[in-house]
């Protein structure tokens, strides 16, 4: 049995390979054999952890300043790390949650700017100078039991029932506080040309539903969802 490890390319075989290949026109300088032979040597080097196989360590840490719920943060964050990750992991702010990780959910929906975005499709480089506010920033202060100092959307989700687990919860009260200013500034939604009401639209139910659409909850907590934003919209809680 050949040892595993005596790869060493066969020095005449690859000097016959570069031969035929630059007969046909070809010249490469690393044939196929030698390239399978190399990467198989690398990567056996690595997952036993043999010394003297050096792995390339590419330097991707950059200084990062982000604007955070009124707070400028200072940090080294490797220059694909999203906004979610930045967040979770190197700020401490968890009560942006994590689903699909995939922009499929909405979990992850903070505001930039006031406008809503899926923070784990968002590269945290990308929101340097803008103002990034995260469900922790919409109160004014941090007792939940005090109603009056919540953002009025988080009072009316504590109000309407508006959750079951609460996993959805931060990423559907920043979208839904994005969705009426939204609302008040006339953007209209698929709902709004369907039904002709577009001037300006009116918020109906389905204005509701359309608009916090990207957002799911796999506990279905919808109607009260729908009834927190009628609550904050119109004034309407039932
Ligand atoms: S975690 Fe970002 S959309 Fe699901
Ligand atoms: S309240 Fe559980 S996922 Fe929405």
């Amino acid at each position: 049995m050949s040892d595993l490890f005596d790869t060493e390319p066969n020095r005449e075989e690859c000097e016959w390979e570069e031969r035929e290949l630059e007969k046909n026109g070809l010249h490469y300088e690393l044939t196929r054999r030698r390239f399978v032979q190399t990467a198989g040597v690398l990567s056996a080097g690595a997952a036993v952890g043999l010394p003297g196989v050096a792995i390339a360590e590419t330097p991707m840490t950059r200084p990062i300043t982000l604007k955070v719920n009124g707070k400028s943060q200072r940090l080294s964050l490797d220059s694909r790390t999203s906004l979610l990750d930045a967040l979770r992991e190197h700020l401490d702010l968890t009560g942006t949650k994590k689903g699909c990780d995939h922009g499929q959910c909405g979990a992850c929906t903070v505001l930039i700017d006031g406008r809503r975005i899926n923070s784990c499709l968002t590269l945290a480089f990308a929101a340097q100078g803008a103002e990034i506010t995260t469900i922790e920033g919409l109160a004014t202060k941090l007792d939940p039991k005090d109603l009056s100092e919540l953002h009025p959307m988080q009072a009316a989700f504590l109000e309407q029932d508006g959750y079951q687990c609460g996993y959805c919860t931060p990423g559907q009260i920043c979208s839904a506080v994005a969705a009426v200013e939204e609302h008040k500034r006339g953007a209209l939604s698929i709902v709004s040309l369907h039904t002709g009401k577009t001037d300006p639209p009116e918020i109906t139910d389905d204005e509701i539903r359309e608009r916090m659409s990207g957002n799911i909850c796999r506990c279905g907590a919808y109607p009260n969802i729908v009834a927190a934003v009628r609550a904050v919209t119109r004034g309407v809680s039932a």
